[in-house]
């Protein structure tokens, strides 16, 4: 069958992982739909970044599934994973401050340039042609995030809400089959957070796929199809936006250390 065809483009069932004895995720299970934003959310040590590290093979889970179009990615190493095509941002930055903004997104086109050592000490006409059409790419998803202008800045110099869409511009240039967003929004203020929003509802407009880890609840439940709520490193609801903001267990993990009134 065509891999594309695939409507639940993630499958996660049972997935668990514990660090010293202590489980940060157990038995957890859930999908998410291509071309849909899936939204992770739950209190602080939840086990959310857990998950997406176990997706994007940061980190091994000790037992579960993870179906990436029906095939068992769980264990898989990073760089395998990357190659199937799932990309992510990270909670905290990981940019390359020395590097200029532009060679910052390059490098998430690395996956697809596979340059022989021969080649980039000859550098021949085709592939020059290649580093150029890849910087075309790259400058087209600067222009997408807001940051052409600072294209030739190094990062490490930019303001924080343009440093995070450097990494959502990463994340995205490669064309990805699916994304993970590790809070794209802390820290940001009201307007560049309603920049992002609107980045993240423009992808997928373009048919992206996405599972979204985010505090902010009036940004979850704007760009959201379905949320999935994890407390304690177990999934405790899931459903629509508003489905989840009026289910009481929700409500009480939640109670005293967020509001879910958004
Ligand atoms: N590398 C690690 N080593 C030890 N404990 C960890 C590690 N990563 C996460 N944890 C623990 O696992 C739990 C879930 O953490 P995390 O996935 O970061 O939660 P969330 O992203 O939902 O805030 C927490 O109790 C955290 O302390
Ligand atoms: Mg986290």
């Amino acid at each position: 069958m065509n891999k594309a065809l695939i409507k639940t483009l993630i499958q996660v069932s049972g997935l668990s992982k514990h660090f010293g004895g202590l489980p940060a995720l157990a038995q957890v299970s859930f999908s998410a739909a291509r071309g849909k934003v899936t939204a992770l959310i739950g209190p602080n040590g939840a086990g959310k970044t857990t998950l997406l590290n176990c997706l994007s093979g940061v980190i091994r889970p000790d037992g579960g599934e993870i179906l990436f179009e029906g095939e068992n990615i769980a264990g898989l190493a990073a760089h395998k994973v990357a190659r199937l095509g799932i990309s992510r941002t990270f909670q905290n930055l990981r940019i390359f401050p020395r590097l200029s903004v532009l060679d910052n997104v390059l490098c998430g086109l690395t996956v697809q340039a596979e340059t022989s050592l021969l080649e980039a000490l000859l550098r021949p006409p085709a592939l020059r042609h290649r580093e150029r059409r890849l910087k075309l790419t790259a400058m087209e998803a600067l222009d997408t995030f807001g940051l052409a202008d600072k294209a030739g800045w190094p990062a490490g110099a930019l303001p924080y809400g343009d440093k995070k869409r450097v990494e959502m511009a990463r994340a995205f240039v490669s064309q990805p089959v699916l994304t993970l967003l590790d809070e794209p929004v802390a820290g940001l203020n009201p307007e560049e957070t309603a920049r992002v929003a609107a980045l993240i509802r423009q992808m997928r407009l373009y048919g992206k796929t996405m599972v979204l880890v985010e505090h902010d609840m009036e940004l979850v439940m704007g760009v959201s199809d379905r949320v999935v709520v994890l407390d304690g490193g177990s999934r405790i609801a899931a459903g629509t936006p508003d489905e989840v903001r009026t289910n009481p267990l929700v409500l009480e993990a939640y109670l005293g250390r967020m509001s879910v009134t958004a």
